[in-house]
């Protein structure tokens, strides 16, 4: 029962944040669902583990990666609303 109580939960969320404002500059190059491969280059966010999405935006934000200015700015919180909206 706890499960079915926590969809409504899971996609209200999912639907504030495909439109919040950190995510609408992702969504330029990642796809509106991270379904695509960002400039040719990244993997497909939405094929990825919820884990690997937050690690991966934890490493951007001290790396030399294009991701880092879009990385930096991002809260624990916010990774992990991303990660587990947008990871499997
Ligand atoms: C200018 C285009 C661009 C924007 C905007 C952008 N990304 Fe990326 N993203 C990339 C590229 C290119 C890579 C691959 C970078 C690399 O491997 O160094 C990447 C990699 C990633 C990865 C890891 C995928 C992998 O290949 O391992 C995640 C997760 C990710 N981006 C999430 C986001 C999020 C969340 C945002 C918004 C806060 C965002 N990106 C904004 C271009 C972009």
């Amino acid at each position: 029962m706890k499960f079915v109580k926590n969809i409504p939960i899971i996609l209200a969320l999912s639907v504030t944040l495909s439109s919040a404002s950190y995510i609408t500059v992702c969504q330029s190059c990642h796809g509106k669902n991270f379904e695509k491969r960002a400039l040719g280059k990244s993997r497909v966010v939405k094929d990825l583990k919820k884990e690997e999405i937050a690690k991966r935006l934890r490493y951007f934000k001290t790396s030399n990666s294009i991701m880092k200015r879009f990385a930096s700015p991002l809260s624990d919180k916010q990774i992990n609303q991303i990660a587990n909206v947008f990871g499997k």
